[in-house]
Formats: C-alpha cells, structure tokens, sequence
C-alpha cells in the first residue's frame, strides 16, 4: 500500500535534505524513532501506581460500606506501602483495609509448566524476592499506618474461612496479583472468588511474562477463566480505561456473586426527549 500520510510525507522531505545513507539511518533512528518512542510510552504509557487511585476513589464514591484491597505477592513491600500511602491520602484509612500475602521466603519452585520460561534464562527463580515480614511490618508501625494485615505463608493455608468471612464486609475492590506464577495466580483468585463483587478490579502484574503468551502464566488463567474454568457465570472483563489499553486490569464479574450497593439510587427517570438535533448536546 502506497504511504501518504502527513508524517510520511514530512519524512521524505527530512531524507532530501540529508546527505548518504548512513547519516540518514542514523537520523532516523535518533532524531525520529527515539524520541517517537519515547513520547508514546510517556504519554500513552500504562503506570501501575496510578489505576490505585482511581479504583479507590470510584468505589468509595459510589458504593456503600467498606472495602479492602488483597496484595497477593508483597517481596519487600514496595507495592504494599505505596497501597497504604494511597489509602491515606483519600483520607480513607477507616474505610479501606490492605492485606498482603507472601510466603516471605521468595518464591516456591516451579513446580507446574505454565509457570515455565519460553526463554532460556528467564525462568522464575525459586527464593527470590524474599522479604522480612518483621521488618515491612515495623515499617508501617512507624509510619503510623492501622488499617493493614499481613500473612504470612502460601496462599492456599492463609486464606482461611476466618480470614475469608472478613470479606462478607470488607468487600474486595482491588486484587493486586504480583506472584508471579499462573499456579500461585490461580489458587489465591479461586479462594476468594465467592467473596469479589462484580465490578472488582483484578490487576495482573506478570502479563507480559513469555511475550503474553496465553498459554503460559496469568495470561494463561485469564483465558481459561473467560472459557468457563468456573462456570460460565463467571468472567473476566478488559478494562481499557484502566489499564491504559495494556491488558493488565480486568474487572471481575459474576452471576452469582455477591453485589455491590450504590450509595444514591437515582431518583428521576433518566429519560430524555430532543431539545436540538445537531450532534451537540
Ligand atoms: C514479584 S514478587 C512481589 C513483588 C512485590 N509486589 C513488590 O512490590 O515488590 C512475587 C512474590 O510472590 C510470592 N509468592 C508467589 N507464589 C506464592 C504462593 N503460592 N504463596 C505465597 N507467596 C507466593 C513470592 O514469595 C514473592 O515474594
């Protein structure tokens, strides 16, 4: 297909003016393509810290009660304590409680092949990202913050029915998965699958792991989920605006699920008759 577009036709004139095929290679990829790049991840670019905010703000502006945020894969805490920083600057310290889960210890083995690199060298490594459950936890006592949990071990024994039960009130608004492995992924989404509303967010950290490859990772789970691995009242929703068209944020639904209850019903009928018909409003 022919190109003539303004762009292209900018480029063609930059190429006339200079000299040899070297220095206009080079012109291209420094003066053209870079800063090209550069501006469309800075402009266009998804950043996990800011879909944080916006999730705590439309669900406490919206609907009742109270809430809570599940961080599954907590390492260091550098995610965690930045959840926290989030929730107080809303001012919503009462309303929204944090919790992590994390072994501590680094990462368990790979022990399912989903979880597997496609590239040589780019597999998980068992026991990094140990963290120090004590010293995140003294941490956040000196900062003052009240309103988090931490709990320790893998996520099938922390995720107990007590532990559970608090979901009932504190409804799930946020899951943060950062555990990297689909199999980790999988069995902390289906303990509290009949505890997240629909609408609940669900960001997934590892989806770039193996080029996104469905076949592999959280990816992977993604997809069976949308096939029906829980039923097919159950699904995962893109959520463009969230994400920044990334894919790494869906919104969760499900049929049967618990709902989550808007703080004002509308009271007037939303019906609207012409008053001009251009396409302004
Ligand atoms: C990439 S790190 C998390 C990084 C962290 N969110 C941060 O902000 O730095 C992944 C973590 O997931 C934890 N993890 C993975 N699978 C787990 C499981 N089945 N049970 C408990 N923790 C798990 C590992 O211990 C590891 O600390």
């Amino acid at each position: 297909m022919k190109q003539t577009g303004g762009f292209f036709k900018v480029l063609r004139g930059l190429g006339r003016l200079i000299p040899g095929e070297w220095l206009r290679t080079w012109t291209y990829l420094n003066l053209v393509y870079s800063p090209r790049k550069f501006l469309r991840a800075t402009a266009g670019g998804f950043y996990r810290m800011d879909h944080i905010y916006e999730v705590l703000k439309e669900f406490t502006n919206t609907y009742q009660g109270r809430f809570s945020i599940l961080e599954f894969g907590v390492a260091g805490g550098y995610s965690f304590a930045k959840h926290l920083m989030a929730i107080r600057y809303l001012g919503l310290e009462d309303r929204v409680m944090l919790h992590g889960f994390d072994t501590f210890g680094g990462l368990p083995p790979v022990e399912h092949e989903a979880d597997a690199a496609l590239i040589r060298g780019d597999e998980w490594i068992a026991g990094h990202y140990r963290g120090d459950r004590e010293w995140l936890d003294a941490y956040c006592q000196k900062k003052g913050y009240g309103n988090y949990q931490l709990h320790q071990g893998l996520f099938e024994d922390v995720l107990t029915p007590e532990l559970l039960d608090q979901f009932q009130e504190w409804r799930p608004m946020l899951i943060w998965m950062d555990c990297d492995y689909y199999s980790s992924t999988r069995t902390a989404l289906e303990r509290v699958l009949e505890f997240l509303p629909s609408g609940c967010v669900i960001y997934f950290d590892d989806i770039y792991y193996n080029f996104s490859s469905t076949l592999t990772g959280q990816m992977k789970l993604v997809r069976e989920v949308n096939q029906g691995l829980w039923g097919d009242h159950v699904e995962l929703v893109p959520d463009p605006a969230l994400s920044w068209d990334s894919q790494r944020i869906y919104r969760f639904i499900n049929l049967d699920g618990p709902k989550l209850e808007l703080q004002q019903r509308p009271q007037e009928d939303p019906v609207r008759r012409p008053i001009e018909d251009s396409p302004f409003p």
